[in-house]
């Protein structure tokens, strides 16, 4: 895969849904140049055999976090509401979107970043991003099925890349 196939995993997290923050999330990633390549709105109830998406899918995304003192809440955090799955594609997707959203604790997130402009708390910092590519590849599997991704070329192509 060409690297500007690059693929990451972005999430509008339940506190960015209801503070109205999907389209500027949306707006930022567009007007950088990255291509919108899947989305989707989900919950993820817990105690819901039913639900669309299952607490597990919070569990395997957070699996490193397990062993956290916060798990539980993070948990609680994710599954409280809408959440908005994303897959961006474009060169160094992965790295750069991290730099889009900022640090993870909104209080040294810097100005001019999602998490730095929207938000105040640690434990409602309204995105997510993947952290590698690697994991990046693991949560596109987990929240997506390969039908629900598609492949285009976008016409701004050539007025991106050299
Ligand atoms: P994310 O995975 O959501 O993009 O966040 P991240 O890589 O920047 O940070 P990570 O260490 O993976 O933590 C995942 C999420 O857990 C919550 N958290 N709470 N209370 C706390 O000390 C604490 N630390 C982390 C945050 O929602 C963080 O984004
Ligand atoms: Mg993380």
């Amino acid at each position: 895969m060409s690297d500007l196939e690059e693929r990451t995993f972005i999430a509008i997290k339940p506190d960015g849904v209801q503070r109205g923050l999907i389209g500027e999330v949306i707006k930022r990633f567009e007007q950088k140049g990255f291509k919108l390549v899947g989305m989707k709105m989900l919950q993820v109830r817990i105690c819901n055999q039913l639900s669309p998406a299952s607490q597990e899918l919070l569990h395997n995304h957070y699996a490193d976090l397990s062993t956290k003192g916060f798990f539980p809440s993070l948990i609680a955090y994710m599954s409280s509401g809408p959440v908005v799955a994303m897959v961006w594609e474009g060169k160094g997707v992965v790295k750069t979107g991290r730099v889009m959203l900022g640090a993870t604790n909104p209080a040294d997130s810097a100005p001019g970043t999602i998490r730095g402009d929207y938000c105040i708390h640690v434990g409602k910092n309204v995105i997510h991003g993947s952290d590698s590519v690697e994991s990046a590849e693991q949560e596109i599997s987990l929240w997506f099925q390969p039908s629900e991704l598609v492949s285009y070329k976008s016409c701004a192509f050539n007025w991106l890349y050299e």
